[in-house]
């Protein structure tokens, strides 16, 4: 089914998107879950983002039926040479049917072809997103080993980016 990304705002700050945030197995890769953190937290948190004007973010809808079924976001944090990194989560009962990689593409179009970007970038530990990102036209352009704050694991992080010039030549 197709998908459209609409600006997020309050309306998409549900108790369904609050626990999916908080979710163990869309955090097993991510920092998330070492923070003490609860669905009110989760809530204050998403509200106070929308006051950040370097942050991109969009609800990723199912068109059709109009299900919310994830986010993805663009955080300007070198706007001077126009470059972004891209985050994204995908609620869990939605893996793996190719939303995720349409989401990217459609975040794509945006970072290149509205804001003008040059750059958009990420790191990743998860070997999924892995996969996902190349396939919407990233490149690995590094992996380093990061400790997790409590030591317990030492994983590979995917370094991964994609300037304009290469998405316009077709990605
Ligand atoms: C990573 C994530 C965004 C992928 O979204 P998705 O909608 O499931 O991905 P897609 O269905 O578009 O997958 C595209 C490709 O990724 C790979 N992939 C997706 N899920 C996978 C999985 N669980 N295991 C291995 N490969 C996987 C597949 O190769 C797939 O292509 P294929 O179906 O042609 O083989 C989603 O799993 C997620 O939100 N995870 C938790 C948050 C996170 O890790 N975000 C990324 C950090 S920025």
């Amino acid at each position: 089914m197709p998908i459209f990304l609409e600006p997020f705002s309050t309306k998409h700050i549900t108790s369904e998107y609050c626990s999916y945030v908080l979710d163990p197995e869309v955090n097993k890769y991510s920092y998330r879950k070492f923070y003490n953190t609860s669905t009110k937290t989760i809530a204050e948190d998403a509200i106070k983002e929308l006051n950040n004007s370097l942050l991109h973010k969009f609800a990723i809808i199912l068109c059709g039926v109009k299900v919310h079924i994830g986010n993805i976001s663009l955080v300007e944090y070198d706007a001077p040479i126009g470059c972004a990194e891209l985050g994204i989560l995908i609620f869990p009962p939605y893996w793996a049917r190719g939303y995720g990689e349409k989401a990217t593409r459609e975040l794509l179009n945006f970072a290149f072809f509205e804001m003008k970007l040059n750059r958009v970038e990420l790191g990743t530990y998860n070997p999924a997103a892995l996969r996902m990102f190349h396939k919407a036209g990233f490149l690995l352009e590094g992996v380093r080993e990061n400790k997790f704050p409590d030591g317990s694991l030492l994983l590979p992080e995917y370094l991964m980016g994609i300037n304009r010039k290469h998405y316009q030549r077709g990605s």
